[in-house]
């Protein structure tokens, strides 16, 4: 059985939202990956995409990633891009059930369309045939990496209710602890 719930998915997904409140429904630490290598960076993201580069990024997720596998009894949201390296699954899936948060395309659009700023990837004249390609991209990546898929067509819904009820029912978490 493992301790820790990490969620992923594309940006705009909700994956903070829904992490904060799962750690306060299950009393797990929160964690989110995006804040830790901005400390450990000593910059906000678009800096280091912008003064560094994306592979620069990705190492300190990496890094990030194997420190924060360490823990027990977390939620961890991850930001959207962790699935690009199989290290970082591998090493989430050591002590995490993972929980792949699929927006339909609509929110994602709708939601990213209105706030992605702050979200380097995003940064393009045409945001919208962005978003587009790298969720093409991505969807094969999150649904392999998936231990359980939670599919997020409306905005009104209990996501984080849902989640603890397909966590007890697939029995893969600890709620002892
Ligand atoms: C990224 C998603 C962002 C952040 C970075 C790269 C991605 O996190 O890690 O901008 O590659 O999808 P959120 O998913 O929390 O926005």
């Amino acid at each position: 059985m493992k301790g820790n719930i990490a969620l992923i998915g594309f940006m705009g997904a909700g994956k903070t939202v829904v992490g904060k409140a799962l750690a306060e429904k299950l009393h797990l630490k929160f964690f989110e990956l995006d804040t830790i290598i901005e400390r450990k960076a000593g910059k906000p993201i678009p800096e280091i995409f912008r003064e560094d580069g994306e592979t620069a990024f990705r190492n300190l997720e990496t890094e990030a990633v194997k420190d924060i596998s360490k823990q027990e009894n977390a939620a961890i949201a991850c930001g959207g891009g962790v699935v690009l390296n199989k290290i970082n699954i591998k090493r989430l899936r050591q002590n995490a059930v993972i929980i792949y948060l699929e927006a339909i395309p609509e929110i994602i659009m709708k939601r990213l369309m209105n706030s992605g700023d702050g979200r380097p990837l995003l940064d393009s004249a045409d945001r919208e045939t962005r978003i587009k390609e790298l969720l093409a991209q991505r969807k094969p990546l999150y649904e392999q990496a998936a231990d359980i898929t939670i599919t997020i067509d409306k905005y009104d819904m209990n996501i984080a209710d849902l989640i603890i009820k397909e966590l007890k029912a697939s029995d893969s978490i600890d709620f002892q602890k």
